[in-house]
């Protein structure tokens, strides 16, 4: 039998039958790992570890992370409301969004960190705050992703303030006297660890820019393999030539630089798997495919069908079966779209996997399941209501740390 990641099959089969499928499961020791290993980056003149909170939201995961120190990185307001329910003081959070969201004032009175994302922003922070400190998070001029939608930086994407457009924020800084303290850049997720380091040199040069500035924040992006052929950053591999520029730096200008940096698919990727069970088995003849059906689908993962994301499909059959056979694996929404078994790269196209012959009512496990999972489902469609999360502790109890929704909850708003 194939090995799962974190949990044993009978573990995967006890937490099935404790909380039902589909269920997210999290596992405290991986992330406390992830997090010590974050937490040892190469710098030079002093590390802050941020996590992306977007990555999975969770209070029991926020408060895992705090207690291992690390701050953290919020793209809302509401992300923010929610780090301080979990207990996080605002001097941790740092909010870099797409907008600068209703009572900003109050999260920025009570001490979070701001990153400025567009000129415009530069602009609302000016009359709202004039005379304050303030982070600028720019666009690069170069971008990397995994796919071009996880692909944040160069002339397609509009995160950040782009990079020659150095006097409109000045006149803006100065028309305010703002004082930029720190410059930011997020490049993409599952970036190339070689473009990742180019734009880290090219974030130095803004630095540069700003006499004033004490830290630069070079955002996430590592890639973490979730299939074994894919690959993952070594930190300390893309750390150490970014930790020898910072000191260039120093020797030419004699200014110690701290670095920043904020993961979220680094710390949860390889941390959570989902749970699911198999509903049904159909097939389309044979010149057609086999199709293995879960309870489980993009309203619980949506990483598949929106970028032709590859994830770990491990199927635990109920009794031993002989037999190996090609699957595609789909969810339960009313979707074509709603597949779990993508060609890479490509949502549009069907892959198959070959596995041992299914059977309706068997445990099915899909990995890599962390990051940008249940944070970023299509939650809600087809009226299926949010699973439940477990945090499998380090003593190996799983632990609940979100309920199922309920049909009552899900039309509450409705009036
Ligand atoms: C501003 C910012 N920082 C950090 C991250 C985390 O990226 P990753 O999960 O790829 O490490 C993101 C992801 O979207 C982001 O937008």
């Amino acid at each position: 039998m194939e090995t799962l990641n974190f949990m044993t099959p009978e573990q995967a089969e006890e937490i099935r039958n404790l909380f039902g499928t589909p269920v997210y499961v999290y596992d405290e020791r991986s992330l406390r790992a992830a997090a010590d290993s974050l937490l040892r980056f190469p710098h030079a003149y002093g590390l802050t570890a941020r996590y992306a909170m977007k990555a999975c939201s969770n209070a029991a995961i926020l408060k895992i992370f705090d207690e291992l120190g690390l701050l953290f990185d919020a793209s809302s307001g509401f992300e923010c409301e929610r780090a301080f329910r979990a207990g996080i003081e605002a001097e941790k959070i740092s909010l870099s969004s797409q907008e600068i969201p209703p009572g900003f004032a109050s999260l920025f009175e009570k001490g979070i960190h701001f990153n400025a994302c567009s000129l415009w922003q530069v602009e609302q922070f000016g009359e709202l705050f004039p005379g304050c400190e303030i982070g600028l998070r720019f666009n690069p001029g170069l971008g990397s992703g995994s796919t071009n939608r996880t692909n944040t930086g160069g002339p397609a994407a509009s995160f950040g303030i782009w990079h020659e457009q150095l006097d409109k924020v000045r006149s803006l800084t100065e028309k305010y006297e703002l004082t930029v303290n720190l410059i930011h850049t997020h490049i993409g997720s599952g970036s190339d660890p070689q473009v990742w380091q180019r734009a880290a040199n090219l974030s130095l040069d803004l630095v540069r820019q700003f006499p004033k500035v004490q830290a630069l924040n070079l955002g996430g992006g590592f890639k973490v393999g979730r299939m074994p052929d894919e690959a993952s950053t070594d930190l300390s591999e893309v750390g150490q030539p970014v930790k020898a520029a910072f000191i260039r730096l120093f020797e030419e200008t004699g200014r110690k630089i701290h670095l920043e940096i904020e993961p979220g698919t680094y710390l949860m990727a390889n941390a959570g798997s989902l749970l699911t069970t198999v509903g049904d088995v159909v097939d389309t003849g044979q010149k057609g495919y086999k199709f293995l059906k879960l309870d489980s689908g993009m309203n619980d993962l949506l990483r598949p069908s929106l970028y032709g994301a590859q994830h770990p499909v491990i199927l635990i059959p109920g009794r031993k079966r002989a037999c190996r056979d090609n699957y595609v694996v789909v969810g339960h929404c009313c979707e074509s779209g709603d597949l779990i078994t993508p060609q890479p790269g490509q949502p549009e196209l069907l892959a198959v996997r070959e596995m041992p012959e299914a059977a309706v009512g068997d445990l099915c496990v899909i990995e890599g399941t962390g990051a940008y999972c249940s944070s970023m489902a299509a939650s809600n469609y087809n009226s299926f209501p949010q699973s439940p999360e477990v945090l499998l502790m380090e003593n190996g109890t799983p632990r609940l740390i979100r309920k199922r929704q309920t049909l009552e909850q899900i039309i509450q708003n409705e009036v």
